[in-house]
């Protein structure tokens, strides 16, 4: 059985981590002792900046649960060994179970479709690799805003690029959502890229969605996989935030729940551990695809980008324990995730900061274009860094490539009273803006009523000369 701990920090982690082994503390317990706010925020702030020097709201880590287990050291002499590159069949059975379950996959998933990695990042770069030439000229198409890591992810082996079907935060008769993504719009783009000379050969989906947080219905998704099957494009779509749906209003359905995949050898499906399960730092995603070709392929690269045995082990015995999985540990993140959601969301309503509601992912996609001079990139990154310099790191438009400016990306995985730290800080920001702001309006109309004295007077001097030179 595995032990859940909350914390914020690594600190935070290890001390509540030994003091569970020496006391023997319960895990509810530790949840109790863990949850809770400081009042004193300016205080906290200084203990922040003096320790990390600035607060992230940046990364996607999730510091609301994590698991810790006090067997992590036990190895088995087979597991020294070099693995099956794919992964050990023990750990791709696990997750094949485990996917089938929380996928609601009709049938059963394979083991032998399965291929496990060090992350999604690594497969990203090796599922480009496979799918397209070295030849400069291969692309892949990808919804804008997006998660930006993955620009680089592709272009690592292979050098491929990605195409963006750009999003608007402008809505219209026809887009009563913003940031809304349609087949229609797939089709334009993947137009444009033809007459560019550019050859697309797959299309990335990821659902739910980073940054904007979106869920794709199942109707939607299957609009998007048929596109991809009237053009045959490889279809790779990531859902690495599967599990990490927290608004009652919402539902997830995985493609892999879909009773018929539009093209299944097209069709690639990405998940990890590093956001569900909030264990980034273990390096561990995987890729379901009923592509034999695929599937060898990756094994080749795969010594590149193996796990290490002892820790597939370890993921597949967390994988087992299904009853703790259900009952404890993914109700309780889903809870965490919706109360932090709530308090930043809460908090964001007061300042009249405009944001995407959405029930899924570790952050929210908030609309501060108001606040920029102008609507440019150059603006965006001038408020950025006015964010940087109060010590909170946002993530702004632009590393997402989003067309339009003035949309930052706060993550809210975090305890309270950093969320509060955090959102003290926007608040500082918000009110010096405003602040300055009225300043400069003043000063502006200052400067005009001086100019009206100005001409005032002038005139009447004018008028002076004018009369005298009449009389
Ligand atoms: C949408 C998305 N895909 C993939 C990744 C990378 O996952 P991993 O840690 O498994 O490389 C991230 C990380 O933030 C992400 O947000």
């Amino acid at each position: 059985m595995f032990t859940i701990c909350i914390e914020c920090s690594l600190f935070e982690l290890l001390h509540e981590t030994v003091r569970h082994i020496s006391t023997g503390s319960s895990s509810s317990q530790i949840l109790d002792n863990c949850v809770g706010t400081e009042s004193c925020i300016l205080h906290d702030l200084q203990e922040m900046v003096a320790v990390y020097g600035v607060l992230h709201m940046a990364l996607t880590l999730c510091f609301l649960l994590q698991l810790t287990q006090p067997d992590m050291l036990l190895m088995e002499p087979s597991l020294l060994q070099y693995p099956d590159w794919k992964g050990h069949c023990f750990l791709r059975e696990e997750v094949a179970k485990f996917l089938s379950e929380h996928c609601r996959s009709p049938v059963p998933l394979k083991a032998e479709n399965m291929v496990v990695m060090n992350g999604c990042g690594s497969i990203f770069c090796a599922v480009a690799a496979v799918l397209c030439d070295p030849d400069g000229k291969n692309a892949i198409l990808i919804p804008s805003p997006f998660y930006g890591v993955i620009t680089e992810d592709v272009d690592l082996y292979s050098g491929v690029k990605l195409y963006c079907v750009p999003l608007d935060s402008e809505v219209s008769e026809s887009d009563a959502r913003p940031f809304h993504l349609s087949a229609e719009k797939l089709e334009h783009a993947l137009e444009r890229a033809k007459k560019e000379g550019v050859n697309v050969r797959a299309v990335i989906l990821v659902n739910p969605h980073n940054p904007l947080g979106e869920i794709y219905t199942a109707e939607e998704m299957t609009s998007f996989l048929n596109f991809a099957k009237r053009h045959e494009l490889h279809a790779i779509v990531d859902e690495v935030y599967m599990l990490s749906v927290f608004g009652e209003d919402f539902s997830f359905h995985s493609v892999l729940s879909l009773e018929r995949i539009p093209d299944a050898q097209r069709t690639h499906v990405l998940w990890g551990l590093s956001k569900d399960f909030a264990m980034a730092g273990v390096r561990v995603g995987t890729v379901y695809s009923e592509n034999r070709d695929l599937v060898q392929a990756l094994d080749k690269l795969g010594n590149f980008h193996g796990v290490a045995g002892p820790l597939q082990r370890q993921v597949a015995q967390l994988l087992k324990d299904k009853e703790w999985l259900n009952e404890v540990f993914l109700p309780e993140n889903r809870r965490r995730l919706k109360k932090a959601h709530q308090y930043v969301a809460a908090q964001l309503t007061k300042l009249g900061i405009p944001y995407l509601h959405r029930g899924a992912g570790f952050f929210i996609w908030a609309d501060f274009s108001k606040y920029l001079k102008e609507q440019t990139f150059v603006e965006e990154l001038c408020l950025w860094r006015c964010f940087v310099k109060h010590r909170v790191l946002l993530s702004c438009s632009q590393a997402f490539s989003c067309s339009s400016p003035g949309w930052f990306r706060i993550v809210f995985t975090d305890q309270q009273r950093h969320l509060q730290l955090g959102l003290f800080t926007i608040c500082l920001v918000y009110t010096c803006i405003l602040i300055n702001c009225f300043l400069s309006q003043v000063i502006n109309n200052t400067s005009k009523y001086c100019k009206f004295l100005f001409q005032f007077y002038f005139s009447c001097g004018t008028m002076k000369n004018c009369t005298s030179t009449l009389f």
